[in-house]
């Protein structure tokens, strides 16, 4: 079931690790979410444990589930002996025989499947593996016209300092499906200092954009009740100039 076009940027999760930058959990509604809760939790498309670590180092039981083995190795490498449950499973088809108090993503991963169909397949197990009064946090994008265009010069995006200390300069181009609201990018890492290789493999990404108002009624209609609504992982609202969509559920009844 894996979409290799989608799943490039994942093949180097050390790098992914530099590029990405950690992850601050104090004053977040995740934090405060996951001492609300008295139970275990699950991290969907938890990657290389930015997150599901810090929560374990904290003292939380914690389960990660991610489909790139790969990911979940450096991840499981990083948390050494912390006891967290690392599971290389497909957020679509996924059976813990547990039912979990918070299950929650981070990092757009719903915006990794492409159809309605995926869509409700995940949203499927999460209400299967939710605790009676669990909830369930996800994430998306917040996405504007100005991040619907299509791009097909490379433009010069950022930089950044790879683990050998050198200046990594990266470029991309943009496509945007209207119909199919995906947006797909390539994205090209060269080293200007010239022993080593000058151009990286490029990586493909595909993600969906999903409005707020598409996003309430896939939730809906999937038996969740949106409980509350943010626009960053800091607690503040969802406005309509915000970058995120932050929606915590539970079960519809
Ligand atoms: C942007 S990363 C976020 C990783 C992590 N949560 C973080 O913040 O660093 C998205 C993650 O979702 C995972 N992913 C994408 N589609 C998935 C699927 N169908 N099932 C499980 N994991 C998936 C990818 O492998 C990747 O690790």
């Amino acid at each position: 079931m894996k979409d290799d076009s989608n799943m490039e940027m994942y093949a180097d999760p050390a790098n992914y690790d530099i590029e990405s930058g950690p992850i601050e959990l104090d004053n977040t509604i995740l934090l405060e979410l996951a001492l609300q809760t008295s139970g275990p939790m699950l991290e969907l498309g938890c990657g290389t444990g930015r997150v599901t670590i810090p929560f374990a180092e904290r003292g939380f039981d914690i389960t990660g589930l991610d489909i790139e083995s790969g990911m979940l190795a450096h991840a499981q490498t990083k948390a050494k002996a912390l006891p967290i449950k690392w599971i290389c499973d497909d957020t679509r088809n996924f059976n813990l025989e547990t039912q979990y108090a918070l299950i929650f993503t981070y990092g757009s991963v719903f915006q990794h499947l492409l159809s309605r169909s995926d869509q409700e397949a995940m949203l499927a197990c999460v209400r299967k593996h939710l605790a009676e009064d669990g909830k369930f946090v996800i994430d998306i994008g917040f996405k504007r016209p100005t991040s619907m265009m299509n791009v097909p010069e490379k433009q010069a995006w950022y930089s950044f300092v790879d683990g050998k200390g050198r200046e990594v300069q990266v470029s991309g181009t943009d496509h945007y499906d209207h119909l199919q609201q995906i947006w797909y990018q390539t994205l090209y890492r060269h080293w200007p200092e010239a022993d080593e290789p000058k151009e990286g493999q490029p990586e493909r990404l595909a993600l969906r954009y999903i409005m707020p108002q598409e996003m309430e009624s896939l939730l809906y209609y999937n038996g969740f009740t949106v409980l509350s609504r943010y626009g960053d992982w800091r607690g503040n609202p969802l406005t309509a100039d915000g970058y995120l969509q932050i929606y915590v559920c539970t079960h519809r009844r």
